[in-house]
């Protein structure tokens, strides 16, 4: 790593990847942050013998656990995981979070919660005095979607946020597809007064599959710095 944000999310990784012990079965997070976690995870494998199992929550982190020598098995063979290490797009003080800026918040969401415990590691720019300046990402399937759009944008406005605008996401001029094959509505929030509710009602509005908050999730969180310190609160 070189610029100081890498840095920063490289000694998070780094720090967090000392959680992992021998035996253990471990939930590898999507994004750069968990990134550079499995690739530590790799090292270890190879120079240490360390033995685990890694359930990847995306296509692109199992490629990448491969690639590195991290063996990996689905959540359906390992059913409960000791541990899952991922990164974030937002946390709180509370230790609420938004994912899914990379697309992979229902999968993520899953390993997660069959986890014992989550860390999430993150450089010092994702934490927030309160959610919502990033977009929040929501899953939803293809079949009506438009609606779906229409039907969110009507229930936010009943709501303590500030904006109310759902933005399909789009890659390489096409709707964005999820490894489920779902799509996704980014929420232009602004400001979330009460993620615990809004994280509740959002998955009662038929099409939605899952959102991108993680309340009482995560039990740790590791924040790196650009000088390549890290601190850790729980
Ligand atoms: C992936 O879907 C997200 O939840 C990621 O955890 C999030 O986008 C963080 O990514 P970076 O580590 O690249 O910032």
């Amino acid at each position: 790593p070189t610029s100081p944000q890498e840095i920063a999310k490289y000694a998070a990784a780094r720090q967090a990847a000392t959680y992992v012990e021998g035996g253990m079965k471990v939930g590898l997070g999507t994004g750069s942050t968990a990134a550079w976690l499995v690739r530590r995870l790799g090292e270890r494998v190879r120079d240490e013998g360390l033995q685990i199992v890694g359930v990847p929550t995306s296509s692109s982190t199992a490629a990448l656990a491969r690639e590195v020598g991290v063996p990996v098995a689905t959540l359906d063979e390992a059913r409960w995981l000791d541990l899952t290490i991922d990164g974030a797009d937002e946390c709180d003080a509370e230790l609420n979070l938004i994912k899914g800026g990379g697309g992979a918040l229902l999968q993520e969401k899953i390993v997660a919660t069959a986890s014992d415990r989550m860390i999430v590691i993150a450089d010092a720019t994702k934490r927030v005095e309160k959610l919502g300046a990033f977009p929040l990402p929501v899953e939803v399937v293809g079949f009506g979607m438009n609606t779906t759009k229409m039907l969110l944008e009507e229930m936010l406005e009943g709501l303590d946020v500030m904006g109310n605008k759902a933005v399909p996401r789009m890659k390489d001029g096409t709707l964005f597809r999820t490894d489920e094959g779902n799509h996704i509505l980014d929420l232009h929030l602004g400001r979330i007064g009460n993620a615990r509710q809004l994280a509740l009602i959002l998955n009662q509005v038929p099409g939605v599959v899952e959102n991108g908050l993680f309340i009482d999730i995560c039990d740790v969180i590791v924040i790196g710095h650009g000088d390549g310190t890290v601190e850790t609160r729980d």
